[in-house]
């Protein structure tokens, strides 16, 4: 789905309001069941067709199969790709722009507010529906929820689509100033801003009566007054003097809820959202007397405007040609662009049936092109006399690293047109 400019907002947008199976290496819930959406068998042939990838995976010291995780089962619709990116922790290497950048706003958090904040970026991607969505009381109809937009392990494992999953739990650990940084999943488009795999960082600061009291101010404002204040000066770290506005928005977890825009190279652009934490997450935690405030920002988005990195694929790319531009604690570091190899463009056109989206015809893509599709954009739609409604999507092959053949394009070209017509159940035109 797409969103502003930038990834990183699910629950930002108000228009979107909106087996028993226990992993023994992520925390045990009760029982708790979704109602499963996963259309039948889509997926059913994605073992044939996907990249051989290692089928054990080591998860903060815990192993987990393969096969535990990419099921043919209709609850799952975990593909191999994103299976390949779990344990990746791009966010944990002190020479990739996105561990740079979680060391800058931990030197202002260490800075501002000496030996406070807890700091967490290992904890396990793969999370009960419980504390994905209902501990941060999501809605039970919120669209966060279907299997178009989240990738379901089985109908109560998901894998992280934000790093609020993990508030509740660290509230209830006795928690009360943190910040969690870790890799995030969505279903969604492919453009040069949209991945499924991207990272948050999460901050959460807990309030006591004494704390407000002596201000005067009511609790509520005076953590939304807190809260301003310290991402003001985050922003500032980050990005200098640069000029900001608050927007008000809505979150199902945080109430009053802000997004933070500053305005760089001749626009405004999102840069976190935030708020002042549900009372109902606080008394499910036993913290009735408290008041808190949290705030998610994506990290692939401020990274790339303040490096400079034109595309999201990049963060992924072991070539040494983007490796080699960026060292720890250099937060300043402008990306040159090694080459720019050129674009192949292709058509593909078809009759949609009623149970097509396209983030499945982006996972389809994905699943066979990798990270050499740079972008899929419906360029023509239309509905017949009939009724029979026709989308036109234009994509884009370019590899980061090197050019593409022609023989190469045509190939994944006809290996896209063979998927999306027996997976998506569409009619090529
Ligand atoms: N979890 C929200 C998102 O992914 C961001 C957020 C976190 C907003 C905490 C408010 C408070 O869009």
């Amino acid at each position: 789905m797409a969103f502003t400019v930038f990834q990183s907002a699910l629950f930002s947008n108000p228009s979107l309001f909106s087996r028993r199976r226990t992993f023994n290496f992520c925390i045990q819930f009760s029982s708790f069941s979704t109602a499963s959406a996963f259309p039948s068998d889509k997926f059913q042939l994605h073992k044939k067709w996907r990249q051989p990838v290692s089928s054990v995976l080591e998860l903060g010291g815990v192993k987990i199969a393969k096969d535990e995780i990419v099921r043919d089962d209709p609850t799952n619709n975990v593909p191999d790709s994103i299976f390949s990116k779990l344990g990746m922790q791009l966010h944990r290497r002190d020479q990739h722009p996105l561990g740079i950048l979680k060391n800058a706003i931990y030197d202002y958090f260490d800075t501002n507010y000496p030996k406070k904040f807890d700091k967490f970026d290992d904890l396990c991607p793969i999370v009960s529906t419980i504390a994905n969505f209902d501990d941060v009381l999501v809605p039970a109809d919120h669209v966060s929820r279907s299997y178009n937009d989240t990738y379901y392990v089985d109908s109560e494992t998901v894998l992280r689509c934000h790093t609020s999953a993990h508030q509740a739990e660290l509230l209830r650990g006795g928690h009360t100033h943190f910040l969690v940084t870790g890799d995030v999943y969505r279903r969604d488009s492919i453009d040069s801003t949209h991945y499924p795999v991207f990272h948050q960082m999460e901050g959460v600061r807990v309030f006591t009566p004494v704390d407000w009291e002596a201000s005067g101010n009511d609790a509520t404002s005076y953590a939304a007054e807190d809260l301003k204040k310290c991402l003001e000066g985050l922003a500032r770290h980050l990005f200098g003097g640069v000029e900001m506005r608050w927007i008000d928005t809505y979150f199902p977890f945080t109430n009053p809820s802000f997004e933070l825009e500053i305005y760089f190279q001749d626009g405004w652009l999102e840069v976190l959202g935030c708020g002042v934490t549900e009372q109902e997450i606080l008394k499910r935690s036993g913290r009735v007397d408290n008041v808190a405030w949290a705030f998610g920002l994506g990290l692939e988005r401020l990274a790339m405007v303040l490096f400079d990195i034109p595309d999201i694929r990049l963060f992924w790319s072991n070539d040494e040609r983007f490796t080699s531009q960026f060292s720890k604690g250099q937060l300043g570091i402008k990306f040159k662009p090694f080459s720019k190899y050129p674009p192949c463009y292709k058509d593909m056109s078809f009759w949609i049936s009623d149970s097509f989206t396209e983030n499945n015809l982006c996972e389809v893509v994905r699943g066979i092109a990798g990270d050499l599709v740079e972008e899929v954009k419906l360029i023509d739609n239309f509905t017949n006399k009939k009724g029979m409604t026709s989308h036109c999507y234009r994509i884009a092959y370019r590899s980061m690293e090197r050019s593409l053949t022609d023989e190469e394009i045509n190939d994944l070209q006809w290996r896209v047109r063979e998927q999306v017509e027996t997976k998506l159940r569409v009619v090529l035109r």
